[in-house]
């Protein structure tokens, strides 16, 4: 089984994962091997130093030029199985990361897998950085729930269980974090409204001139 996406080609083959991040043409030739090798490696290391810190990830086998090795997690896309119980577990660990410094940087349903152990898996750390700042877990956070808006039904009761987690792992400074994400949702809220009142304002300056 193949997975392609923008970044990298994700093969399934037995127990084991491969992950090659694949040739970006506009890219200078050099400069996009340099990268993809400095991605591969990213990765790697950001995915051992979480399961090192509690967050189940799969182990990393093998590091080559572009190319993850790892262990395959049997089980579900949070995507397809995500409830309460579950996004209360993905908020804990997401605090855990967060206390540790780990940013994951593409929290989505998507790379959370359900395993058949039932233990919730951490995925695709291709983004992931170390950083210390409220915004960037802010960031993270709002993130996640704007996936949870976007693809689940009962994405507040979701949310409210998520943060609940959150808290839990993350006492000395959810609180702060999720004060940081109200604010990154009002600054989108007024972005959209600006774009929208400028869209409006353009059209009325092009209307055709009545005379
Ligand atoms: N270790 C793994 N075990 C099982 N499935 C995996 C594993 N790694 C990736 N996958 C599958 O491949 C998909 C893409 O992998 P991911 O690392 O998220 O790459 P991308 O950066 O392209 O999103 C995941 O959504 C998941 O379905
Ligand atoms: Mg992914």
């Amino acid at each position: 089984m193949i997975i392609q996406c923008a970044e990298a080609i994700v093969e399934l083959k037995g127990d084991l994962v491969y992950k090659r991040r694949i040739e970006k043409r506009y890219r200078v030739k050099e400069l996009d091997k340099r990268i993809r090798k400095e991605r591969t490696k990213s990765e790697a290391k950001l995915i051992s130093q979480a399961r090192r810190k509690g967050v189940p990830t799969p182990i990393i086998f093998d590091v080559h030029d572009h190319e993850l090795v790892m262990e395959r997690i049997e089980g579900d896309l949070a995507r397809e199985v995500i409830d309460v119980a579950i996004s209360e577990r993905i908020g804990e660990l997401v605090g855990v990361l967060h206390r540790n410094g780990i940013i994951h940087g593409d929290l989505t349903t998507s790379n959370v897998i359900v395993g058949h152990d039932k233990i919730i898996y951490f995925i695709d750390f291709g983004l992931a950085f170390i950083e210390s700042s409220v915004e960037t877990k802010g960031v993270d956070v709002h993130v996640f729930f704007q996936c949870l808006r976007g693809t689940h039904e009962s994405h507040e009761l979701l949310k409210e269980s998520f943060i609940k987690g959150y808290k839990r792992s993350f006492p000395n400074a959810a609180a702060q974090v999720l004060k940081r994400v109200a604010e990154i949702e009002r600054r989108g809220r007024y972005v959209r409204q600006r774009k929208m009142e400028s869209a409006k304002a353009n059209l009325k300056n092009h209307e055709i001139p009545q005379d």
